[in-house]
């Protein structure tokens, strides 16, 4: 019945509509990838044609084919004055669609007006980094010793509800907001959501990674899940119309209602090419929510931008970011990922005829 409320198409009747309505969707989809330049497409099924546009990745070949941008802006980054680099963002200079911010999230956000975002996907630090890190010769394990995710257990808790208080107050009133966590801090972050300011949870999505590392003391669990909270900006019992892409979900999962658990393994090392990150998270994961919880054109914020994976893969998908990050060599890999995308289309763009 959700699904027959959210479509308007019987779920159980192979109509007429239900016929034409497919049908034109498969030709919107092929009209879609051949307006990307992605080749080899004819003989693909509907849910082939969506995993195809949201990965760039042909279903049947498993090669990574170039991300394209097509309409919108179209900005050279190697010229001068289109304000690519980071930029100090001080409340003077034009609005920074599509820019990575370099500078400490929460003052950067008290400069932007309220209501402008439509989602928010972010992943900040998760208070688990140790001052004393555990290695091992014969592995490739590593504790994180991150200053940016040190705090005292007071101070996260206050530093969480002042990033969440301005995140609330940027984004419009049902925005999605997606929040990253391990047990670290997870608890901490939904106390905060649900309890302090009464936001509505609509799930928590669990990301399994199949490859995580080993547990080196074999005194508890492996560690192998994240978690991610989406939350939507309206009290509890008030909130409604949040944008949720069931049908690309479940299109995504070989027809199949898409669940909570995404088995997904650890960042690419192509991924990682322009420098390592401790937390870089994997495209496919932020895939996932971009295309479950914003449309096209939508304005996404990232206030923990770290290498910008939020921005590559709002870019692949056309819809609008600004990243905010404070550490400026997170910011370079950010910046060469997302030019990356840029310089493909101008070398594409080039050798095509449009
Ligand atoms: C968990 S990482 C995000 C990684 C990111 N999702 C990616 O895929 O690369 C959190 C990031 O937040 C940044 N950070 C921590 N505190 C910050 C603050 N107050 N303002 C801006 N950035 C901050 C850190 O430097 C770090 O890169």
């Amino acid at each position: 019945m959700i699904e027959y409320l959210s479509t308007g198409i019987h779920p159980l009747r192979n109509t007429v509509e239900q016929v034409n309505h497919h049908q034109m969707r498969v030709k919107e989809l092929r009209e879609e990838l051949k307006g990307r330049g992605l080749k080899g497409y004819s003989s693909l099924k509907k849910t082939q044609l969506i995993e195809y546009l949201s990965t760039g990745i042909h279903p049947l070949k498993n090669t990574q084919v170039s991300p394209k941008i097509v309409g919108g802006e179209i900005r050279d980054p190697s010229s001068e004055g289109i304000g690519y680099s980071p930029t100090l963002f001080g409340g003077t200079e034009e609005f920074p669609i599509n820019q990575i911010v370099s500078g400490d999230c929460i003052n950067v956000m008290r400069s932007f007006p309220d209501g402008i975002f439509d989602c928010c996907i972010t992943d900040p630090p998760f208070n688990m980094s140790r001052k004393k890190g555990l290695g091992w010769a014969f592995s490739s394990h590593v504790t994180m010793q991150e200053q940016w995710d040190i705090f005292a257990q007071d101070d996260y808790f206050q530093f969480t509800v002042d990033w969440i208080t301005e995140v609330l107050r940027l984004l419009k009133t049902n925005g999605n907001l997606f929040i990253f966590g391990s047990f670290h801090c997870i608890f901490t972050i939904g106390f905060i959501l649900q309890s302090l300011f009464n936001r509505r949870i609509i799930s928590q999505i669990v990301w399994y990674k199949p490859n995580a590392q080993p547990n080196i003391t074999c005194r508890m669990f492996t560690e192998s899940t994240e978690f991610i909270i989406w939350a939507v900006n309206n009290e509890s019992k008030k909130a409604k119309n949040w944008t949720f892409n069931y049908q690309i979900m479940k299109a995504m999962n070989n027809n199949k209602q898409m669940r909570n658990m995404w088995e997904i393994p650890l960042t690419k090392p192509s991924e990682r090419k322009y420098g390592k990150h401790p937390s870089q998270k994997p495209s496919a994961v932020i895939n996932r929510l971009i295309l479950a919880g914003t449309n096209e054109g939508d304005l996404i914020l990232d206030p923990f931008s770290g290498t910008g994976t939020t921005a590559v893969v709002a870019e692949q998908h056309k819809r609008k970011w600004i990243m905010i990050e404070k550490e400026d060599e997170y910011n370079r890999i950010a910046q060469k990922r997302v030019d990356e995308l840029f310089s493909e289309l101008f070398e594409d763009s080039s050798n095509s005829d449009w």
